[in-house]
């Protein structure tokens, strides 16, 4: 990442900043936001494109360069508490860096004053964070050993496949947590039918999209 760097624990940082939820640090305009992440946002044709964060402040929406939108996917569930080091752009942010902040380490003041995710910014089931309009999404396991064993290359070369082939936009890729068939991982599940793939790679992922064309 090209962003500085700022320390994983902030406990310190966060303690002198838990009132306001916002602190101006470093160059003039880049600040660290905290807060709750509450959904991902996505473009209309289901791309990726940022984050809603939940703060002191309200709903604040954040874009991500590319450089962090896998890890959106791969590190954080919505509800989670992260830190963002974002700069203002318009009536947006544009992040820089975002931080996965253990809740155990977030001020009681913090948690407590930001308000409750509204339910409507949590997707209720993995279906409703589908790309608009799709007709087949395909779930990819990210959890445990299917993570461990290529999970991450599976829904990765997935997700670029179908961004990049006009062909597959009424096709959604997903990652969720655990489909209780570990021993078979690396797993992926295609709905509405829901039929599972197990032992799953990503070239032989790839070439199942052409079965839903
Ligand atoms: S970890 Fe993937 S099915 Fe359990």
């Amino acid at each position: 990442m090209s962003a500085p760097m700022p320390p994983r624990s902030c406990q310190s940082l966060a303690t002198a900043a838990a009132i306001s939820g916002l602190t101006a640090l470093g160059p003039p305009r880049r600040q660290l936001l905290m807060g709750q992440y509450g959904a991902p946002l996505r473009s209309q044709k289901g791309k990726l494109k940022g984050l809603q964060l939940q703060s002191l402040e309200g709903c604040l929406i954040i874009k991500l360069p590319k450089y962090l939108r896998p890890m959106l996917v791969r590190e954080l569930s919505p509800g989670d508490w992260i830190q963002v080091w974002a700069y203002p752009e318009g009536d947006r942010w544009q992040a820089l860096d975002v931080l996965p902040w253990p809740e155990q380490e977030v001020p009681d003041a913090l948690r407590q004053a930001v308000p409750p995710l509204p339910s409507a910014l949590v997707p209720a089931s993995p279906r409703e964070d589908s790309r608009p309009g799709a007709q087949v999404c395909i779930q990819v396991c990210r959890k445990g050993k299917c993570f461990k064993q290529g999970g991450q290359q599976i829904w990765q070369a997935l997700e670029a496949e179908v961004e990049a082939n006009p062909g597959f936009q009424h096709i959604a890729i997903e990652a969720t947590g655990c489909m209780k068939a570990c021993k078979l991982g690396p797993n992926l599940r295609v709905l509405p039918q829901g039929k599972l793939h197990s032992r799953i790679n990503p070239d032989r992922a790839v070439a199942l999209l052409d079965r839903y064309r």
